[in-house]
């Protein structure tokens, strides 16, 4: 017999035992021995359905021998009392969880408020300080020969590159069009600048036809601008296609690209320490969604988050009819 089906014998009988002794005495001891046995199946990675099939057979079991005398309604009490005992590591467990991710996603909104922050000021902090170099730069050449001047212009037109890339960036850090238009046009608008920083081949195919509560919308902007990061940064592609809209009740996001692919498998190993997998996955989890990663090597990399969809309702009209223009090439490059 291997070591899990003992466990499970042993387990059975204990609870089969600890039930049976509650049913006729009642008291605090089997109960406590209840705790203890749904702790033990918890641990050992059972699930709720698997304790209700295990207090299903112990009561089966010790029905079939009819000594315990009760009247039927109190059996049903007391069985009751038991099973909801063993369950309560389960409850808790299931609680812990859901503070775990109400955290996760106070931790998120504090970022975002910080990411928010750092965009505004490299808007308009270093947007100002562009401003005063170009103010200096025309008084500093204002009485140069005209030879200088014109050589200066090169100067001015790199400055201005310089000045349109922060804008850029600051918008892709915190887009306003995220919170004014939706996931569908920031997305649309981020697929466009990298496309045009990195020569990237970018479509961006959307069949959503709602609104997004903006913790959501954030989320999956968020994991989009990673996933891009690590195409332009590991896969040496040339194609990326972003994909996004319902799957039944789940808002599904898949961004695949074309390069070199990798073991996603290697990425969860605990001494990895990239961090963008980790954060897609973890905002994910606060959602109640899901990152899966398919990819084999030299084939591309699909990497497909999922999660349930929530909807804001009252906008969804002007949402349906913004985003209904559905598949379009946000920016071709030879
Ligand atoms: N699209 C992709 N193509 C090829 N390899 C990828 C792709 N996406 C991720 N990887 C691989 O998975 C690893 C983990 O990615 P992850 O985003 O977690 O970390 P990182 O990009 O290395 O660092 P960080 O995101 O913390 O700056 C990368 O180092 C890379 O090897
Ligand atoms: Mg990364």
């Amino acid at each position: 017999m291997s070591e899990m089906h003992r466990f499970e014998n042993d387990l059975e009988l204990s609870y089969t035992r600890s039930v049976a002794r509650y049913l006729l005495t009642g008291g605090e001891a089997p109960l406590e021995e209840a705790y203890e046995l749904g702790r033990k199946k918890l641990t050992a990675g059972g699930g709720v359905l698997d304790m209700v099939n295990l207090h299903h057979a112990a009561i089966t079991s010790i029905l079939k021998d009819d000594s315990i005398g009760l009247p039927p309604a109190e059996t049903i009490r007391r069985a009751c009392e038991f099973l909801a005992e063993s369950m309560s590591p389960f409850e808790m467990t299931h609680r812990a969880i859901g503070e775990a991710n109400s955290a996760l996603r106070k931790l998120n909104e504090t970022l975002e408020e910080e990411v928010q922050r750092i965009a505004l000021a490299l808007h308009d902090d270093a947007g100002q300080l562009m401003v005063a170099v170009h103010l200096s730069l025309d008084e500093a050449v204002r009485d140069m020969p005209a030879e200088i001047q014109g050589r200066m212009s090169g100067v001015r037109t790199l400055l201005g590159l310089v000045e349109d890339r922060i804008r850029d960036l600051s918008h892709e850090l915190h887009p306003a069009l995220l919170d004014h238009l939706g996931l569908i046009p920031a997305i649309e608008f981020l697929a466009a600048n990298v496309s045009q920083r990195t020569g990237l081949r970018i479509t961006v195919d959307s069949t959503l036809d709602v609104r997004l509560p903006p913790a959501m919308a954030i989320a999956f902007y968020r994991i989009v601008q990673e996933a891009l990061t690590n195409v332009r940064r590991h896969a040496q592609a040339t194609r990326v296609r972003i994909r996004i809209g319902r799957s039944g009740p789940q808002l599904r996001c898949t961004v695949s690209d074309d390069g070199v692919g990798f073991d996603p498998a290697k990425t969860v190993a605990s001494n990895f320490t990239g961090l963008g997998l980790r954060g897609i996955r973890e905002r994910l989890h606060a959602l109640g969604g899901k990152l899966r990663i398919q990819s084999a090597g030299g084939r591309g990399a699909k990497v497909e988050a999922t999660a349930p969809l929530q909807v804001v309702h009252a906008d969804s009209t002007s949402a349906r009819r913004r985003s209904s223009r559905g598949s379009r090439r946000v920016a071709r490059h030879p």
